[in-house]
């Protein structure tokens, strides 16, 4: 069975309201990244950090997974699938995707400072405060920029067995993701979904929103089985 593999991006969430980072407006244009997405930040500043993420964790909880979402899983019918995505939402799950690789953590679990036990938040708000059973604060479950990407040797070996390998609403800026698209020697297809994208090396782009362009490349796929 043929493998698609596929990474996603805040481009993929945008159309269930969910802000990017990078576009126009986006998060990075509200919010300085050392003030709330390093570990620096959380030791000088666990409010405002717990708040950054809490604010986001409310927006996820009113969110639903668009038609991008679910078409994806339409592929499992006659290919192997394998998702990674560097969003923390939930929304591929809530999609139906299963072992989806999360390469930036997942917003709705938390992570013990001395332990790194890992919990799930009811709700949506983690605290100064809210300790582990052993009286660590928690933090939320993401990587910071900064602190390693532990599923990135996942993500590789994912990539390297690709027939066809599709980038939804990325801007390829972070690393190590971004370099994702190095490994996908075995693809024989390499399509960019994005309606901004400035990538240019060789691939497939397809310069629309994830729930348009999305849907047709699955029946696509499909119909080429
Ligand atoms: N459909 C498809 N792509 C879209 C859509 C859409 N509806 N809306 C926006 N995009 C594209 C934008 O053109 C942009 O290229 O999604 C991309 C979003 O890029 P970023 O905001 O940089 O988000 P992302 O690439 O996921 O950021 C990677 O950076 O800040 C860190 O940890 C954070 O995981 C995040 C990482």
């Amino acid at each position: 069975m043929k493998h698609v593999v596929v990474l996603t991006g805040a481009g993929i969430s945008a159309e269930s309201g969910l802000g990017t980072f990078r576009d126009e407006g986006g998060l990075w244009d509200k919010h300085k990244i050392e003030d709330v997405a390093t570990k620096e930040a959380f030791q000088k500043n666990p409010l405002l950090v717990l708040d950054f993420y809490n604010i986001r964790r409310k927006q996820l909880l009113n969110s639903s997974p668009n038609n991008a979402h679910f078409a994806l899983n339409k592929l499992t019918e006659k290919y192997k699938l394998s998702i990674i995505t560097q969003n923390i939402d939930d929304l591929h799950e809530r999609s139906g995707s299963e072992n989806v690789v999360h390469l930036h953590g997942k917003l709705r679990e938390s992570r013990s400072t001395i332990s790194n036990k890992i919990y799930s938040i009811e709700g949506s708000e983690l605290n100064v405060g809210d300790y582990c059973e052993n009286g660590g604060q928690l933090r939320p479950n993401v990587v910071w920029f900064g602190e390693l990407v532990p599923n990135m040797d996942i993500a590789i070996q994912k990539v390297k067995q690709a027939s066809v390998f599709v980038i939804i609403g990325t801007s390829l800026n972070v690393f190590p993701a971004a370099t994702l698209i190095d490994y996908a020697i075995n693809a024989k297809r390499v399509i960019i979904i994005d309606p901004n994208s400035s990538y240019y090396d060789g691939v497939e782009i397809i310069y629309e929103k994830a729930t348009q362009a999305v849907p047709k490349l699955v029946d696509e796929l499909l119909a080429l089985v």
